[in-house]
């Protein structure tokens, strides 16, 4: 199988890496994207992304010849597609990319070839995808294989997790399964589970509804303890020592371009039955209402009892704690609501210089000026801070003490 050709369609978050560890098994990849600047970037042995490791591994496969990128797909044995899938308006999912990626694919289609999926999708995208192609190229009916294989690494470990964790593997018929897990075995030492189309592609979805359903309880918890008085750190603390619970901590609300969006795909294609993770995602939004609502209330407080406004340092952007990312942040939707609401606000994150719409202040100076303290991402930064101004805790850092 080492002559044999691979196109992966897609360089980002999740093609780049997927691509360069397939090319540092010495096999043949060819890289395709929309982009002509990432392509540019990646023939240059350059990365375009934040992964660490990842410049290094993609300097030396463009360098040895076993990754080359182009905007357009050539003829190959392998094709795998790791394309973004965003959701539309109403929680729609958008598989647009995926299915650009496809008709991309078709005409260099010849017998014997495998096309793999790898970006997250609705339930039953591998089979319509399978039905674009045979409408188009009818010839190949039975002669070609098809299968999805979804992606779970976590940011900033991809390189070693690409590598080493167990995959889903589910074509659309076993002959498929097999063919595919053939090709995975060539680059991943993890376990590969076999299964099918459908079921591999709901598993990834049901992977991020579950984190999702067990935030929404502990985000439920919070609000309900702050109306009766409890402090829902102590109480979660407490209800864990049983030997069988283990409730996760609540927070500003759910982020990320995975936990945050992949519910919706269940709820979008199963709205009568998908009742509790419809439920999970809209507390999980509403937390972040409602922390807002905290803040302005407190603000309003200071406010009469002080008779000016407070200025308000806002600890943390990102998505979740000691990271950069800011992608469907609930700490970043806060700071911009105050904001737009000309309340005045000082936001720090320490894990980003600039930001084009605010200034980002540092720890110090911020505390230093603020009249109300908010935490709103538990990073490691902020775990030593004593003050003893107004603070509104929504992490857990005084937890974390
Ligand atoms: N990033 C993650 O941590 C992660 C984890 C698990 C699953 N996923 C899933 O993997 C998929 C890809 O995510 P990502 O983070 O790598 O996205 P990304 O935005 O980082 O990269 C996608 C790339 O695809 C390119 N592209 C778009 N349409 C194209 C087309 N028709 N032909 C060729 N190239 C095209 C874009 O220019 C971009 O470079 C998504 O479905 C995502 O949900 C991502």
């Amino acid at each position: 199988m080492s002559d044999k050709k691979i196109v992966m369609i897609g360089l980002g978050y999740i093609g780049l890496p997927t691509a360069a560890l397939i090319a540092k098994k010495k096999l043949k990849v060819f890289g395709v994207d929309v982009n002509e600047q990432v392509v540019d970037t990646i023939n240059k042995g350059e990365i375009h992304i934040v992964e660490p490791k990842l410049d290094v591994l993609v300097k030396s496969v463009v360098k040895e010849g076993y990754l080359k990128a182009s905007i357009e797909p050539i003829k190959a044995d392998v094709y795998l597609i790791a394309v973004p899938t965003p959701f539309k308006g109403d929680y729609e999912p958008d598989i647009a990319y995926v299915e650009s990626a496809i008709r991309k694919l078709i005409p260099t289609l010849t017998e014997g070839a495998l096309v793999i999926i790898e970006s997250t999708s609705p339930v039953g995208t591998t089979e319509k995808m399978q039905k674009i192609i045979f409408t188009e190229r009818p010839e190949l009916k039975g002669k070609i294989y098809m299968a999805f294989c979804p992606e779970r690494v976590l940011p900033g470990n991809v390189i070693y997790e690409l590598e080493h964790n167990d995959r889903a593997i589910g074509g659309v018929n076993p002959e498929s399964t097999q063919k595919a897990v053939d090709f995975y075995s060539l680059f991943v030492t993890g376990e590969l589970h076999k299964t099918n189309a459908r079921t591999a592609e709901l598993t990834k979805l049901v992977e991020n509804s579950s984190r999702d359903v067990q935030i929404a309880f502990a985000n439920e918890l919070s609000m309900i303890c702050d109306k009766a008085g409890i402090d829902v750190w102590e109480l979660i603390r407490l209800a864990n020592k049983h030997p069988r619970v283990n409730i996760l901590q609540p927070g500003t609300g759910v982020g990320g371009h995975c936990i945050a969006v992949d519910p919706w795909f269940i709820v979008s294609e199963f709205p009568k039955e998908a009742k509790i993770i419809r439920a999970a995602r809209e507390i999980n939004n509403y937390k972040t209402q409602w922390v807002i609502e905290k803040i302005k209330n407190k603000a309003l407080h200071f406010k009469i009892n002080n008779n000016r406004e407070p200025v308000i340092a806002c600890l943390g952007l990102a998505f979740k704690p000691n990271i950069d990312d800011l992608r469907e942040s609930p700490a970043l939707q806060v700071v911009k609501t105050l904001i737009n609401e000309n309340l005045t606000v000082l936001p720090v994150e320490p894990n980003i210089n600039k930001h084009k719409e605010f200034d980002i202040y540092s720890i110090n100076n911020a505390i230093d000026k603020a009249d109300i303290i908010v935490y709103l991402v538990g990073h490691k930064e902020f775990l030593s801070i004593l003050s003893e101004k107004i603070t509104m805790d929504f992490c857990g850092i005084k937890n974390a003490n």
